[in-house]
């Protein structure tokens, strides 16, 4: 029997659907790239009322994640609306439960990137993306944005930046990812998996 596939966890928090959205487009780069699988996982929400509230099966979109789904991925692509300029609180609650792959340098050598969706252009991508580093950095992971090679980035009148994927949402949150926005997030999801091919056997030494 063959080994199974390498993948890079494609792990995101959506509301509205626009980060869900984008991570659709980075898990089609990362399977266009060959020799490794996307695997779409979500958070559920958090709520001040502190019952458990969420069904185990969310209604729609990629199931919840679990630890293991983050223990075993060879990358990880890491999405999240932007909420006041930072990262939304359930995708922050649920890094906040990895301490024991901290612990033991899971995550290690294994590249990273992170994407995000605002209503507004100036309303904070780049000040989000850096927020969601941050964790990353403390797991030992090597965090990749998106170079100036993608010649999308120098053209883009709306989302994208060299720190990683984004998209402008609008204020009713309906704006559709166009074309720009759409590429650089295949070329990021590629990216990632590339670079998981290439940095799998450094982790094999971990
Ligand atoms: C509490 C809260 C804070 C937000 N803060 C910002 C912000 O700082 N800048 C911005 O442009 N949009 C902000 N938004 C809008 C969301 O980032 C935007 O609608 C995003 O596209 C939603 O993504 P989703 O569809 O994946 O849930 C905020 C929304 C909420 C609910």
């Amino acid at each position: 029997m063959s080994a199974p596939l390498p993948y890079v966890l494609v792990l995101y928090y959506s509301r509205s659907g626009a980060t869900a959205s984008m991570a659709r487009y980075i898990a089609e780069g990362v399977e266009s790239t060959g020799g490794i699988q996307a695997r779409l996982r979500c958070v559920p929400s958090v709520s001040t009322t502190c019952e458990a509230v969420e069904p185990d099966i969310p209604e729609e979109g990629a199931i919840y994640a679990e630890l293991d789904d983050l223990r075993h991925c060879a990358g990880l692509a890491l999405g999240s609306p932007t909420r006041f300029g930072n990262m939304a609180a359930p995708l922050k609650y649920f890094l906040d439960t990895t301490t024991n792959l901290w612990i033991n340098g899971t995550l290690i050598n294994k590249p990273a990137c992170a994407f995000t969706s605002t209503s507004s252009l100036h309303g904070g991508q780049e000040s989000t993306l850096l927020t969601m580093l941050v964790p990353l950095l403390h797991h030992g992971m090597v965090y990749a944005g998106l170079p100036y090679s993608e010649v999308e980035l120098l053209s883009t009148t709306t989302g994208g930046t060299p720190y990683g994927a984004t998209h402008v949402a609008g204020a009713r949150s309906d704006r559709q990812i166009d074309e720009h926005e759409r590429r650089l997030c295949h070329a990021q999801g590629k990216r990632i998996a590339k670079l998981a091919l290439a940095l799998n056997t450094l982790q094999e030494t971990n």
